[in-house]
């Protein structure tokens, strides 16, 4: 092919059809710009973590931290967000008392973004954003915990819950309830809405279940 001008190649190129190769080429190049995306900028950090257990960003609406609080009020102590996207719970929870109020979070850009907006909240240091898995975190201590993650998840975290959360805690799920757990409370309406779970209260309907279970023979 001889082509004199750019205009000529340019024009030359608009006329040829693509052929499958061509084709397949504009795939690959589709799906490696969008895994760039979803590694380098969605989910970096989660490569360790099971694909089943993998929940991307969304952060809560205003209704949901709203809820969230409400369910909050009247306790103190700490607070730890799992999953904590960028710091608007844990921000929240700070700014109504709570302390030391903890954001664990796998998304560096999130950790990043979260800081920013307790920098520009004037909380800068006052609240943690800690680039952590949540699975590996140790709720021994916790009293509110709270939680906006997906229910295929949630699943499998109760049981860490029940298992390492003291008595006296309370767990706070946005928008998804834990599928096996009967809440305490319950606040707001549709995809706002947030269940409150009182670790106390959870043990004992638990023991019941377990007791009213006919033993095996
Ligand atoms: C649905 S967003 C909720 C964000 C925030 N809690 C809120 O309510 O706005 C879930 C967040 O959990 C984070 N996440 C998912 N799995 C995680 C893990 N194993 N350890 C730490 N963070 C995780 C995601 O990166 C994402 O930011």
């Amino acid at each position: 092919m001889d082509t004199d001008s750019p205009e000529e190649l340019l024009s030359e190129i608009r006329e040829r059809r693509l052929g499958v190769w061509g084709v397949l080429q504009i795939a690959a190049g589709t799906g490696v710009a969008v895994y760039a995306m979803w590694a380098g900028i969605l989910m970096p950090g989660f490569r360790k973590v099971p694909l089943r257990l993998q929940v991307p960003y969304l952060p809560a609406s205003r209704a949901q931290v709203r809820n969230v609080m409400t369910l909050l009020h009247g306790r103190s102590g700490n607070v730890a967000d799992l999953g904590s996207g960028d710091g608007r719970i844990v921000l929240e929870a700070y700014k109504k008392g709570f302390s030391p109020a903890v954001g664990y979070e796998l998304n560096p850009w999130l950790v990043r973004l979260a800081n920013f907006h307790a920098w520009r909240a004037g909380h800068y240091g006052k609240v943690s954003y800690l680039r952590e898995d949540l699975w590996k975190v140790d709720l021994s201590r916790c009293k509110n915990v709270t939680v906006f993650l997906a229910p295929s998840v949630l699943t499998l975290l109760q049981d860490k819950l029940l298992a390492e959360l003291p008595d006296d805690a309370l767990v706070v799920a946005g928008r998804f309830p834990f599928p096996d757990w009967t809440p305490s409370q319950v606040e707001g309406e549709g995809v706002d809405r947030a269940w409150g779970y009182n670790m106390q209260t959870l043990r004992q309907h638990h023991k019941q279940e377990v007791q009213k279970e006919p033993s095996q023979p």
